[in-house]
């Protein structure tokens, strides 16, 4: 299992749309482990590797501090913080490999808050590791991260993924859905990560599904959908328990024209709503939608105009 499919499955045998809020388990659960792994194209595990996986990780569950241990205010972030959003300052992510790669090279990047800001870059060039930089699922090999003012460095794994789930929607142009849940189940899921009930989560997961227009298809299974239509139950997952940063890595990918023009205009209606987006993006229609547009090649980033 890559760590994007992590990122959205299940808690530990929980049921997302059960009645227990997930607590410091869900809200701790760590992606991929304690290396930071890297990105969507991290290699899936054997069957062995993930039996492994698993039981460590029920080990690393038992063992992790109690959530009131976790810091609240850091756990919350700094919705309120003034500056920017989003603060890289000479960030290098250096894979040992092999072969060894150097994934971002000095990268300073500042994204205010409501910024749209699309990614684009040729094949290889960085672009997810950016974005899983950006969402707290990797680490920087050097350099300073900030978010809302708070240096990610000083973060445990808990507090990190904490964060992550308080602050931070996913979307990926595989969607990501589980087959097994309706669509109702699969958006209330981000509630899970973001430490609330079940009573918080459902109003919410039927406001977030009727905000992107699928409030007749809450009880279906994500596979009878269209592809765009599941774009749109991942996007209302990712904005559900409204986070203060949207990521999207090729959110059109897997989209006809039609399909991605409706999507854009989506993700134009939450930028007007405030929200902050950074999408990356093959697509010079879908980066023109955005408002400030920055270049990944062989990973140093350049502003375009
Ligand atoms: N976990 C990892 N381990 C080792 N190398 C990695 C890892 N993740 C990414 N890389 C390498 O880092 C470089 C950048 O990868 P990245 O996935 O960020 O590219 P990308 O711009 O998103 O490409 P694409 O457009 O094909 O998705 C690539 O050379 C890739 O092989
Ligand atoms: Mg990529």
């Amino acid at each position: 299992m890559s760590r994007i499919d992590e990122l959205f499955a299940a808690p530990d045998g929980s049921d997302p749309a059960g009645s227990e809020p997930a607590g410091s388990e869900s809200a701790g659960s760590e992606p991929a482990g304690s290396e930071p792994a890297g990105s969507e194209s991290a290699a899936s595990e054997t069957s062995a590797g993930t039996t492994r996986r698993t039981l460590r990780d029920r080990l690393r569950g038992a063992l992790r501090p109690a959530r009131d241990t976790v810091s609240d205010a850091t756990v919350e972030g700094n919705p309120e913080f003034a500056g920017p959003i989003i603060e890289l300052e000479d960030v290098t992510r250096f894979f040992p490999g092999p072969p060894p790669v150097n994934a971002l090279r000095g990268v300073n990047l500042t994204v205010e808050r409501g910024d749209y800001l699309a990614i684009v870059g040729p094949s290889g060039s960085g672009k997810s590791t950016m974005l899983n930089t950006l969402g707290l699922l990797d680490r920087p090999s050097t350099g300073r991260f900030l978010f809302e003012g708070i240096d990610v460095a000083g973060l445990s794994d808990d507090e990190r993924s904490a964060l992550r789930g308080r602050a931070v929607g996913f979307v990926f142009q595989s969607f990501h859905l589980m087959p097994t849940r309706t669509v109702l189940e699969n958006v209330m899921l981000a509630g899970t990560y973001a430490g609330l009930t079940r009573d918080e989560r459902e109003p919410l997961a039927r406001t977030a599904l009727e905000r992107v227009g699928l409030s007749h298809r809450v009880d279906f299974s994500p596979n009878t959908l269209s592809g765009g239509e599941r774009q749109r139950v991942a996007i209302a997952r990712a904005v559900c328990t409204s986070p203060r940063l949207l990521l999207a890595d090729e959110p059109t990918g897997n989209l006809d024209r039609e399909n991605s023009a409706s999507i854009m205009r989506l993700f134009q209606e939450l930028s007007s709503d405030g929200l902050t987006i950074v999408m990356i993006t093959h697509d010079q229609h879908v980066a023109d939608v955005a408002e400030r547009r920055v270049r990944i090649n062989d990973g140093e980033l350049s502003e375009l105009s």
